[in-house]
């Protein structure tokens, strides 16, 4: 009897662990559907362009304090091109990609300080990136003018709205039962087309990405031949083995 107890009281500790899995699942889905960041972290033209963009368009409010300069010579970039295209500061090619921005007054003009961006990608993924910076649009409501559809009330001014041009968000009426839907529309046309913008964002997450890991292409690397040396060790055991046991048999 006592037994059954037992059984039962684990099945159900495993129907209410299944079913709390299944919600945190369906609640994690909530929100916009995030488009598939088109990045390749061997390509290293792409990781160029973000580097540079990100200099241009980023460092101003977002450091990077654990991606050092002259780390950028792993994307094919020589020490003087890092110092002459993308050290727009005093800094020297082995600092840390510090904020040109003061904290004190990013907190005050901001109301939250831009945060540093070293980490991000894999704090938030590489879709989510790709998404966000796609999904600014007008909002006269917001101080700074700017609402963004996957990270509503943000802080940060749309800063690409130059090239990407200014989106307006038209809301569908919400059918019942469904949440109220929508999508995004290009209202002013920027400096690139919607194609070159994607690119452009993408190059941008694609560095993000890598900042985030910048030895993964070694680890990758190092992952290879230690799978080369483990499959010899493999076939040169296995023989030795059949060498010892041979006379015993
Ligand atoms: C004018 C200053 C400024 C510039 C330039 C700027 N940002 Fe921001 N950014 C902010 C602020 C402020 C926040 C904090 C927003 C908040 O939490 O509401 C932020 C937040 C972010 C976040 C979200 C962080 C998180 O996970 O909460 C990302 C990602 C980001 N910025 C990326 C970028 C990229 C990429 C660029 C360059 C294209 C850029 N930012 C340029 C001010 C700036």
């Amino acid at each position: 009897m006592k037994n059954t107890s037992w059984k039962i009281r684990s099945v159900r500790v495993f129907v209410v662990g299944f079913l709390m899995l299944g919600l945190s699942a369906a609640l994690a889905n909530e929100g916009p559907k995030l488009d598939r960041a088109p990045i390749d972290p061997s390509d290293n033209v792409s990781l160029q362009r973000g580097a540079q963009h990100f200099a241009n368009y980023c460092l101003t409010c977002h450091g990077a304090q654990y991606m050092r300069y002259n780390l950028l010579t792993k994307i094919g970039l020589s020490e003087a091109e890092i110092k002459s295209n993308l050290i727009l500061t005093g800094a020297k090619i082995g600092d840390t990609m510090t904020v040109v921005l003061n904290p004190k007054d990013a907190k005050l003009w901001f109301g939250v300080p831009p945060p540093d961006l070293s980490v991000e990608a894999r704090v938030r993924g590489a879709d989510w990136l790709y998404t966000y910076l796609r999904s600014f649009y007008r909002d006269d409501e917001r101080a700074s003018g700017w609402n963004n559809r996957i990270y509503p009330g943000v802080a940060m001014p749309h800063v690409l709205y130059d090239l990407q041009g200014e989106q307006q968000w038209v809301a569908e009426p919400a059918k019942t039962g469904e949440h109220a839907s929508g999508q995004l529309v290009l209202s002013k046309p920027g400096k690139l087309s919607p194609q070159e913008y994607d690119r452009f964002a993408a190059d941008l997450v694609n560095y993000l990405v890598f900042i985030a890991e910048p030895v993964r292409e070694t680890r990758i690397h190092i992952g290879f031949y230690v799978m080369i040396f483990l499959g010899i060790a493999f076939v040169i055991t296995r023989a030795l083995k059949h060498e010892y046991w041979k006379d015993v048999h």
